[in-house]
């Protein structure tokens, strides 16, 4: 018995933007970002596609994959950097637009690991409590938080959000365990400045506005490192090992990176899920979004191990474990 994901629902931007237009916009070839990234294409938020709108639509479609009704929801997570409003919380949008009215809701930053901090939480609930439904959600629209003009960040990211209903399970399968980790003193290889302060005091010196900023190339470096200890610490303290996985869904930041990741751990490509090339990086999406897919495709089935790792601003990271 454990907890179990009841259902899983994505919803991404209408607006595809490609390669080839980033061309015509910043100092870039669709050929560099394709061999470099392995991104083809990303989505891009227009009217009525803000983070807690496509939130709300990832929502609806897990929990109607899950056959249960918002009010049934206890709890609302929503990992993201990217609300529109810095109050209310993107959760507490989500739970008014879905009418999830007995649930209590809040966001949770952990940048890209957002969604996976958030299932662990879900996991701590549920043991806790074996009646409660927890709704874990990772949305972003960063196309609003970069800087158009930077082709360190703006050919990277794209806008989504994916979510997954958490609840108790009394058959031999669900969340195994997570292991993760932060290093706060690692933050200026990838971080986003709020709105300038009001208060003069408490003005900073190098506010470079609400953008992402990234050393692109450490992050590259630590996030093989990272995501690599982190999946084998969690297979050491599970008692399992790499040949015991038997899916992988990986945060969804670069092609190499998965590439450079599953080589080092000894796992086959045909082991692992990759979508980077239609979404590029959604952040906190990334992970239920391609969840949501290797869900709906079938490419996961009943007491399968799937493992899922991630690394992002904060720095955090880490690797979570399911029977499926
Ligand atoms: O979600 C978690 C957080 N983010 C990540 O995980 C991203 C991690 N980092 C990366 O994915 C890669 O480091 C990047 C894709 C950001 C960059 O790739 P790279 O192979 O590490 O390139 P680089 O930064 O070492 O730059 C190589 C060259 C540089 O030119 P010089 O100095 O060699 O002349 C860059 O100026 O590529 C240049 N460059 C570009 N050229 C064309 C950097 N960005 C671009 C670009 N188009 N968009």
């Amino acid at each position: 018995m454990g907890t179990v994901v009841l259902g899983t629902g994505s919803c991404l931007p209408e607006r595809i933007l490609t390669n080839e237009e980033l061309e015509t916009i910043v100092d870039t070839s669709a050929e560099w970002i394709r061999s470099r990234t392995g991104i083809e294409q990303r989505r891009v938020s227009g009217r009525d596609e803000q983070t807690w709108q496509l939130a709300a639509t990832a929502a609806r479609r897990a929990l109607d994959a899950a056959a249960l009704d918002a009010a049934e929801l206890d709890l609302v997570v929503v990992g993201t950097i990217s609300s529109h409003m810095q109050m209310p919380s993107t959760a507490c949008f989500v739970q008014n637009e879905i009418g999830a009215v007995n649930a209590f809701a809040y966001d949770l930053n952990a940048a890209c690991s957002g969604f996976l901090y958030g299932l662990d939480l879900a996991d701590k609930y549920v043991r806790a409590d074996a009646s409660l439904k927890v709704l874990v959600v990772g949305a972003e629209a960063l196309s609003g938080r970069l800087n158009w003009q930077d082709r360190n960040t703006c050919i990277l990211f794209g806008d989504g959000a994916g979510a997954a209903v958490f609840g108790h399970s009394e058959e031999d399968r669900g969340i195994v365990g997570c292991n993760f980790k932060s290093d706060g003193s690692l933050w200026k290889l990838l971080y986003m400045h709020g709105a300038e302060s009001t208060n003069p005091e408490l003005r900073l010196a190098d506010n470079s506005g609400p953008f992402i900023c990234m050393e692109g190339r450490e992050v590259f470096k630590y996030a093989v490192r990272a995501m690599e200890e982190s999946v084998r610490g969690l297979l050491d303290r599970c008692r399992l090992t790499i040949a015991d996985i038997d899916y992988v869904i990986p945060h969804q930041a670069n092609i190499r990176i998965i590439n450079n990741l599953v080589e080092r751990l000894g796992i086959p490509q045909g082991k692992v899920f990759i979508n980077v090339a239609k979404y590029g990086n959604t952040s906190a999406a990334s992970i239920p979004i391609a969840l949501d897919e290797a869900n709906r495709q079938g490419v996961i089935a009943r007491g399968d191990k799937v493992l899922f790792c991630t690394f992002g601003g904060g720095l955090t990271w880490g690797a979570s474990l399911i029977t499926w």
